[in-house]
Formats: structure tokens, sequence, C-alpha cells
């Protein structure tokens, strides 16, 4: 396994993707173990890509909240965060219940949206699947309003399928 990340911060987000994601992949090959798998992606995700908060929401069982299940925080890179939230909750909860990915370019605009910070101006946040349910999610924030698109959505999207070979 790689100890360092070769990434050149200079290039536009389309080149530090296209970088990232064979080093990610890299990464992960050869561990079974999901949450530091998931660790070091959140790393590999902030310092590549200078997000202001990333990081997971794993679906667990829980007896307390109505759907027996809930998103629970996992490692993640960035502020503080809420530990737990409810199906169709926020954006992390509508994707996990949509199934889709959420692409929020003013969060202040999306009903229900959770506040963990009020420094989050705009998020993506991503599913990924195990039998064809949602088994987490990748929750991406940032501190200006309309910075997540296509080209995050496309790379993103890539990286969810790396981390469904091993949860
Ligand atoms: N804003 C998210 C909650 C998670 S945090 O922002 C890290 C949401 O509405 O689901």
């Amino acid at each position: 396994m790689a100890e360092q990340l070769l990434i050149d911060t200079t290039q536009d987000k389309a080149t530090r993707y296209q970088l990232l994601l064979p080093q990610i992949e890299g990464l992960i090959t050869g561990e079974a173990d999901g949450v530091a798998n998931l660790a070091n992606i959140s790393a590999a995700l902030k310092e590549a890509m200078g997000f202001f908060w990333v990081g997971f929401y794993i679906v667990k069982n829980s007896a307390t909240s109505a759907s027996n299940q809930e998103l629970v925080l996992g490692p993640f890179q960035g502020p503080i965060a809420c530990t737990r939230i409810g199906f169709g909750k926020g954006v992390c909860g509508a994707c996990w219940k949509e199934k889709k990915v959420m692409l929020v370019p003013n969060v202040d605009e999306f009903p229900g949206h959770i506040a963990c910070s009020s420094a989050s101006k705009s998020e993506i946040v991503l599913p990924a699947f195990k039998n064809n349910e949602v088994a987490l999610v990748l929750d991406v924030d940032s501190d200006q309003l309309n910075d997540f698109d296509a080209v995050d959505e496309k790379y993103l999207t890539q990286l969810m399928r790396l981390i469904e070979r091993f949860i």
C-alpha cells in the first residue's frame, strides 16, 4: 500500500479525480476492513479535493428508530457532525430513501436539510449498495454555494462502485 498520495492540487477537478481514483483503488485492494478503508478514503478525498467536510453515514440497525434502521456517522474528515440521521431525513436520509445521488446547490433551499454546520452551503450525497439496498452514503459538504456539478457526480459515482467491493 502506498504511504502518500500523488496529487497535483494545482490541476483541475476532473484531473485530480482521475489521479485519485486509481490510488484509492490501490489503497483498498487487499484490505477487507470496512472502517479502515472508509477512513483512508475520507482522508484521501480531503487531501486531494480539499473538501470542507467529507465522510460516510452507514445504515445500521436501531431499536429506537421508527424504521428500525438509521444512518450513523462513520469515518469522516472535517468539523464534528451529527451522529444519527433518520430514513428520509435531510439530504443524506433522502439519498437513502430515494436510492439516488442528491446534488444540492443551496442547502437552504432543500426542505428538511440538517445543518450540522452553519458554514455548509452546498452538498452532494451518493449511495453505495449491497444486495440492492443502500448500505452507506458518502456526504460531501462545501462552504461555497453551488460547488458540486456533473464532474463530481461522475467521479464520486465511480468511487461508490469501488466502495461496493468491500462493504
Ligand atoms: N447536511 C446533511 C447532514 C450531514 S452533515 O452536513 C455532515 C443532511 O442534510 O443530510
